[in-house]
């Protein structure tokens, strides 16, 4: 079953039972080595599932849960391979979305459930996304579009201080200004989670991502019509908006906004026939770190070949 969280679609299955969390894997086409998140209603979900729980963890959930925050603690041993991809941890979160939760506390079990794509597809953020991406899943719940639109914040509880293991919208700053040591300041170095290994977030068009806006008009010159699609936050699109190439354009109005509707616009730019999307990074603050590590995980640098 599919579900909404607030940060994207996800599809769940019983932590607890091998081969609901196999048939998950399954229908994702999922590499067998990249855990599960397993979601819970409250706290005392999480100290079920971990053989411990660091003080960190406990001050961490009071914070931030429920909430785009996945915590990894050491898993209790009673907990299936499948769910954990055979590591001695396991990754938790309680989500905030009153449909998830009223599901987690109707199961009455920790629920596994990656987001509901295809691997290596961008997540779905809204119950249309999930049902085009995975159509033999048969129940999929519509709580609307996610609120956040990115996965949650992935930290490893397991030694102080914390690392990020990939960044979302709880960011490093945030963890920090809640007094929680964070190692490294959430660079890109510390990004270790094994689902970091795998080909991500790509839509069927090819993605560039460029760090200022000047590459994109010369970019432009030999695209064939109405084959690009433009991603930018916070800048003025007019010199785009009608170029030739261009089929569409979505340009936030800010950071939270640009995270939101970023898969649901690789959506809408695949239907639309889009070859490529060029996107604009942000700044790496706050979310943009999480915006740019997905816009750089689902594509490649925009490279403008010299004027001759
Ligand atoms: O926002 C989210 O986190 C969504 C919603 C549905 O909750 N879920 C999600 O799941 O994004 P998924 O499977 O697409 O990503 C889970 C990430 C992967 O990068 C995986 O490698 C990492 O969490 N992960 C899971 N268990 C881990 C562990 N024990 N240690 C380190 N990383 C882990
Ligand atoms: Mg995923």
């Amino acid at each position: 079953m599919a579900f909404p969280t607030e940060t994207v679609y996800g599809l769940g299955a019983c932590a607890l039972d091998p081969d609901a969390v196999a048939r998950v894997f399954a229908a994702k086409g999922r590499p067998a080595d990249n855990p599960l998140i397993v979601h819970v209603a409250d706290v005392a979900g999480l100290e079920r599932l971990v053989a411990r729980v660091p003080p960190l963890a406990l001050d961490l959930a009071a914070r931030f849960w429920p909430g785009p925050l996945t915590l990894v603690c050491e898993a209790a041993p009673s907990l299936p391979r499948q769910t954990t991809g055979g590591l001695a941890t396991v990754a938790v979160r309680v989500p905030a979305h009153p449909v998830a939760l009223a599901l987690l506390r109707a199961a009455d079990v920790p629920v596994a459930a990656p987001s509901a794509n295809r691997s290596g597809r961008p997540s779905p953020t809204t119950a249309a996304m999930a049902h085009k991406d995975l159509p033999e899943v048969e129940v999929v719940l519509d709580g609307g579009p996610c609120a956040v639109g990115l996965e949650s914040t992935v930290v490893d509880c397991t030694s102080t201080p914390v690392h990020i293991l990939r960044p979302g919208a709880v960011t490093a700053e945030m963890l920090q200004s809640a007094g929680i040591p964070v190692a490294g300041e959430g660079s890109a170095s510390d990004y270790r989670s094994p689902g970091t290994r795998h080909a991500h977030y790509r839509p069927r068009a090819r993605v560039f991502w460029v760090e200022s806006t000047e590459n994109i008009l010369p970019a432009l010159k030999a695209a064939p019509p109405q084959s690009v699609g433009l991603l930018t936050c916070g800048n003025p699109p007019a010199p785009w908006r009608d170029h030739p190439a261009v089929a569409r354009v979505d340009a936030a109005p800010n950071l939270q906004a640009y995270a939101r509707s970023l898969y649901r616009a690789f959506a809408d730019m695949d239907a639309a026939g889009c070859e490529r999307i060029i996107a604009v990074l942000p700044p790496a603050e706050g979310l943009g770190v999480a915006l740019r590590d997905r816009l750089q995980r689902a594509g490649e640098p925009l490279v403008v070949p010299e004027p001759s």
